[in-house]
């Protein structure tokens, strides 16, 4: 029965001693555990009851009920003048230095479509948009490509129905501003277009910037004078280009424009398939056909249209090889833009 008592006695001391010395309510849970969950230390000894001498059982009971009614209700009393300290206590440390918020930056993508705009804007050009689910007669026949000409091979489209398809280019906007209103027109028209295509340097959803002029007296020296600029404007004043003779169905004379391979300058690498040149758009004088549909007198006006791939020109401005990167969000690429 000593040691009995001696041990409830050590024990007592100890949880007092735990329970004032815990610094919060994760703390004194755990002291609350220790000596009083279901395998803590005063339940254990209690048990030890039953090994005692029949006739002391019933004043070691009474003496470890005690014990543990003191030790609740210290433990009780901690409690509140814990809670009541967490109220008093600033829960935030003000003194501390603010965590910075990592900045998010715009996609490679759009931070090359933003200056390509700027530059036409600044040169009077207006923005406009048309809908990336497209009429065939948008996207192609008022284009001057009729239902089963070969030029429609030029371009693997995703058709919704036989009249609905995804636009494959931009030049469809084209038409849409002439029919709302008469020359003058000068616009240009950022959006997605989609083609059945996949490789290293086409991808099925791409972005486009179509340009379209028309006025009186609009000649191929507009086209090649404002195409100048503009390359030399994204790609630095003294980059090499030239103008390929070309064929679209809605212009007529069609160039492509080419500039110098940004890898090997000129001399042949992989990239320009040793040709020295790479492709960044299409371009010619809008074909009288098209004036046809929108009711243009093309005895009156003249045009210049262009359609550029923006993914091309962000990729050859910062020497990426594969267009896939552009969407496959992974930061370690976005990062470095
Ligand atoms: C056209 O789409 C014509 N609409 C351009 C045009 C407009 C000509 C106005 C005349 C007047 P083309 O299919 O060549 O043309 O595409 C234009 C540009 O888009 C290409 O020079 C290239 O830079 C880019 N491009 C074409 N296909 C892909 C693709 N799958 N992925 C990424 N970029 C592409």
């Amino acid at each position: 029965m000593g040691d009995f008592r001696e041990e409830l006695e050590r024990t007592r001391k100890e949880a007092l001693e735990a329970i004032e010395s815990a610094e919060d309510l994760v703390h004194l849970e755990e002291v609350r555990v220790r000596f009083l969950g279901r395998k803590g230390r005063l339940p254990l000894l209690l048990r030890t009851i039953r090994d005692l001498d029949p006739t002391e059982r019933p004043s070691a009971g009474q003496l470890g009920n005690a014990i543990r009614e003191e030790l609740e209700a210290a433990l009780g009393k901690r409690k509140l003048e814990l809670e009541k300290g967490r109220l008093e206590r600033p829960s935030v440390d003000v003194t501390l230095p603010g965590r910075p918020l990592p900045r998010g930056s715009l996609h490679v993508v759009t931070q090359t479509l933003e200056d390509i705009l700027s530059i036409f804007v600044s040169m009077g050009y207006t923005v406009v948009s048309g809908p990336e689910v497209e009429l065939d007669y948008y996207n192609f026949e008022a284009l001057n490509i009729p239902k089963d000409h070969p030029a429609r091979d030029m371009q693997d489209t995703f058709y919704i129905s036989d009249q609905v398809v995804l636009r494959t280019h931009t030049s469809p906007v084209q038409v849409r501003t002439m029919e709302k209103g008469p020359p003058p027109v000068q616009i240009v028209c950022p959006g997605k277009v989609y083609r059945h295509d996949s490789d290293p340097t086409h991808s099925p959803m791409f972005h486009q910037v179509e340009g379209l002029v028309v006025d009186k007296g609009i000649t191929f020296a507009d086209l090649k004078g404002t195409l100048t600029v503009f390359v030399e404007r994204i790609f630095g004043p003294s980059t090499p280009l030239r103008f390929r003779p070309s064929f679209f169905p809605f212009t007529e004379p069609s160039a492509e424009v080419d500039i110098q391979c940004v890898l090997c300058r000129g001399s042949g690498c992989a990239l320009c398939g040793q040709s020295g040149w790479l492709e960044i758009l299409g371009s010619g004088m809008v074909d009288p056909a098209v004036f046809g549909f929108v009711d243009y007198d093309p005895e009156v006006y003249s045009g210049f249209a262009f359609g550029l791939g923006v993914e091309r020109i962000a990729m050859l401005r910062h020497g990426i090889e594969d267009i896939r990167l552009f969407y496959e969000n992974d930061l370690r690429f976005l990062m470095q833009f």
